[in-house]
């Protein structure tokens, strides 16, 4: 198959991939990235002499450079995205360009190009707090981040194009990733990285908001199954395998890594923050997949990789756009500096 993946170099993309060129040798594939903060070409290193994977660094507003790769494939799977909450707090200029922006010029461009299949992959988010019970696929959008609601945006507007235009996509909402290769800005990594370097980690609120956890390489393989098998127009909800609270995680990982929870530092609460997601997913699991990793195994295979490539992070941590994020994220949260 000919694929052109959107933003492969971040942290899902480049792990979905790995596996697509792993699972299926004959698969060529595309990835057009801007390479933006959270693209980072170390993660997909190994394939730069792989005549099955080329990068493309072009952005996704760029009609000409996406037509250009668009009249080469089968499916897209679109990941592109700014993904982080808190920077939509800051500023949502580029939550509004590139995901809904950006992903009108996507489905504009495979639209013309008769591309066969168009997966989007947008986030829980979308639904907002689900204080009980979880959410299906037909449930009213209330997102509550600026990012969310420019996720929620681009999900109906890719919709909107299966039902206006026959356009055959297809939409799924997964749950909280971790992983190798995820942003130390993100909960889990930053807490295994900070934890590393007997760090902090600034836990919102009360810390009693849940999440449901999805190895990253099952969300790979959901993607994969939904490419092969998924239905034109629907939408697929992909959940993980444990919900828990934010202060039971952190404790959790902390124990994992003999680490005191004397480094949970207590901070005021993220605006508008969700209080709980949970998904229902009995449509994929109809079409034959299910999350197969063990939740406190991944958790410790993510320790051990990040235990294993300080340079990938610290490269990172100590960069200057990473230092400057968080400078303006303590001036938000009126709070003083921890040391990442
Ligand atoms: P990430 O932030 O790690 O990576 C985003 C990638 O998109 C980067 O490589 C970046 O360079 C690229 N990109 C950003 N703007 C671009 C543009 N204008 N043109 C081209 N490339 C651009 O993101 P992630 O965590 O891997 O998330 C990937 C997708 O999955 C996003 O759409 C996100 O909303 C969705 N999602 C993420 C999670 C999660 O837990 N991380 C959960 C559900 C859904
Ligand atoms: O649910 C899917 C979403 O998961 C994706 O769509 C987003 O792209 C992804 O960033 C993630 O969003 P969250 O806001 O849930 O993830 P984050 O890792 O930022 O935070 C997880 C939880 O941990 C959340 O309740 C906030 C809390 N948290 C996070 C950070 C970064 C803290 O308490 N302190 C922190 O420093």
């Amino acid at each position: 198959m000919k694929l052109l993946v959107t933003g492969g170099l971040g942290f899902i993309g480049s792990n979905f991939i790995r596996h697509m060129l792993s699972a299926h040798p004959d698969c060529q594939i595309t990835n057009l990235d801007k390479q933006t903060y959270a693209g980072n070409p170390e993660n997909l290193k190994e394939f730069k002499k792989n005549s099955h994977y080329t990068w493309v660094k072009a952005d996704i507003l760029d009609r000409k450079k996406v037509d250009a790769c668009m009249s080469r494939v089968e499916a897209v799977v679109h990941f592109a995205a700014e993904t982080h909450v808190d920077r939509s707090i800051l500023d949502s200029g580029d939550f509004i360009r590139t995901n809904v922006l950006g992903t009108q010029v996507l489905l504009e461009s495979a639209k013309a190009s008769g591309v066969k299949r168009f997966v989007h992959v947008s986030t829980d988010e979308v639904y907002g707090s689900k204080e009980t019970g979880d959410s299906r696929e037909e449930d009213v959008l209330l997102p509550n981040s600026p990012y969310a609601s420019s996720k929620a945006a681009s999900d109906l507007l890719a919709r909107s194009y299966f039902v206006t235009y026959g356009f055959p996509v297809i939409v799924t909402r997964s749950s909280n990733n971790f992983g190798p290769y995820q942003y130390p800005e993100k909960a889990i990594p930053l807490l295994i990285t900070n934890a590393l370097e007997d760090k902090s980690f600034p836990l919102y609120g009360d810390g009693l908001q849940v999440r449901d956890w999805l190895y990253v390489l099952d969300h790979a393989k959901a993607l994969d199954t939904v490419l092969e098998r998924g239905v034109p127009g629907e939408i697929y909800n992909i959940g993980g395998t444990r919900s828990c609270a934010n202060v039971d995680l952190v404790k959790n990982i902390l124990n994992l890594m003999n680490k005191s929870e004397s480094l949970i530092q207590r901070i005021p609460d993220r605006p508008g923050h969700d209080r709980r997601y949970a998904l229902n997913c009995d449509r994929l699991r109809a079409l034959g997949w299910k999350p197969r990793a063990s939740f406190e195994d991944a958790l410790r295979q993510t320790i051990g990789w990040y235990k294993q490539n300080k340079p990938w992070w610290s490269k990172i941590k100590s960069g200057r756009e990473y230092r400057t994020y968080y400078k303006k994220q303590y001036v938000r949260e009126g709070r003083l500096a921890v040391r990442h």
